[in-house]
């Protein structure tokens, strides 16, 4: 049957996935209040219906950084998409090109930033940085990215400790992952994607490792994270944003900004835009959705950067309620992870399209005929 919304796509990702690799994508960490939060949040804010407006011709287009996208979506960066397909990473490219829209790659991806850019050609890369404890690493990545022709770089500054997530130890699904019972068992249960993605790779380029760590720290995600140097940064400062924006000069978005006074701080420290995140809750149990905060903020810098948000995203509506709420466009995380680990490619695709359709729906009975438009009256 084919899948008519996320959350059906949601389910077949999580008949196909190892439960430990479905809970990696899916959970929050805590006690994940802080993604009921999310939801009930975008669930409770309202959309006032307009009507006998023409909304016959909509358009879903914006403008994002000077890059026109076909509707005001960008896919997230997520470390480690590419286990959940073979070749997960480069099959989101494909389905955002297909979309129009960009594909943000994750400093933790499986893939690298230039396989992508080579096998999905044509797609709107942009790249997201994590500071290692070592920060050459990363300015080297800066300097790929740079060859590569990436011009939006996403800083991601929400992330100075291991989330909690304690039903990881339960699955058995830890980096560095380790050989155990459960994760044996998970893995005979869910016969397709042991032999489609993991006997794939192992039969063609072997245990699957993060394709961006130098090669001397170019270990498997059975053992990375043994090592310091490739440890995300535990000091992270405003002297980190300084040096990155000495170091690149495309645009600098800055990722996980909460904060009224942190967004300002940005925006005088010359970043040219941010995403009002919560990191799906993943990071922070105790934090408020990024819908609750985004109005103050974009109020704040809107004038000054480009302002994106993200969090909770799974329906059109959703969309259009942080284009109202004062962002420029979103980002989604989990929404098309369920549609790559569903159907690979066309999971993907099929998951933008049913965004699209709902936000062209939800449009419609707002009275709203531009996405680009769409303002805080909107909201009730
Ligand atoms: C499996 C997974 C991995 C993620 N990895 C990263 C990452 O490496 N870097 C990053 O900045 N954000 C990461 N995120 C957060 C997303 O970029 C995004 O902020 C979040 O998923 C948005 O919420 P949503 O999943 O409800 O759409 C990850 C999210 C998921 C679901």
């Amino acid at each position: 049957m084919t899948p008519l919304n996320v959350e059906e796509f949601r389910a077949l990702a999580k008949r196909r996935l190892p439960r430990g690799m479905f809970e990696y994508v899916d959970r929050g960490t805590e006690d994940e209040v802080g993604m009921r939060a999310v939801r009930n949040g975008l669930e409770d804010a309202k959309l006032r219906p307009q009507v006998l407006v023409d909304v016959s011709a909509p358009d879903l287009s914006t403008v994002v950084l000077d890059d026109t996208l076909q509707m005001p979506v960008i896919v997230a960066p997520t470390g480690g998409a590419g286990m959940l397909w073979h070749d997960g990473e480069v099959q989101l490219a494909r389905a955002a090109r297909h979309a129009g829209i960009p594909f943000c790659v994750a400093t933790q991806s499986i893939t690298s930033m230039e396989e992508i850019a080579d096998r999905a050609r044509g797609a709107n890369l942009w790249f997201q940085l994590y500071l290692f404890e070592d920060r050459e690493i990363a300015w080297q990545l800066l300097a790929r990215a740079k060859a590569l022709g990436i011009r939006n770089l996403l800083f991601t500054v929400d992330t100075q400790r291991h989330p909690k997530k304690e039903w990881i130890n339960r699955s058995g699904f830890r980096v560095p992952i380790r050989p155990s019972l459960v994760g044996a068992m998970d893995l005979l249960a869910h016969p397709r994607w042991t032999l489609d993605v993991l006997a794939r790779y192992l039969l063609t380029t072997g245990i699957p490792c993060f394709a961006h760590y130098p090669p001397e720290f170019h270990t498997p995600i059975t053992r990375v994270t043994k090592q310091v140097n490739v440890r995300l940064a535990r000091k992270l400062t405003w002297d980190d944003f300084e040096q990155v924006r000495n170091r690149w000069d495309g645009n600098l978005v800055v990722k996980g900004v909460m904060k009224r006074q942190d967004a300002e701080r940005a925006a005088a420290l010359g970043a040219d835009g941010i995403v009002v995140s919560c990191h799906g809750g993943r990071n922070m149990d105790a934090s408020p959705p990024a819908l609750q905060v985004l109005p103050e903020i974009a109020d704040a810098v809107g004038g000054k950067l480009t302002v994106l948000a993200d969090s909770g995203i799974r329906r059109g509506s959703h969309i259009a309620k942080f284009l109202a709420a004062g962002a420029r466009a979103v980002l989604v995380g989990r929404a098309p992870l369920y549609g790559v680990a569903a159907a690979g490619e066309h999971g993907a695709r099929a998951v933008l399209e049913i965004l699209r359709d709902e936000l062209d729906n939800c449009m419609a009975f707002t009275g709203q005929s531009q996405a680009s438009a769409i303002s805080r009256d909107v909201l009730v």
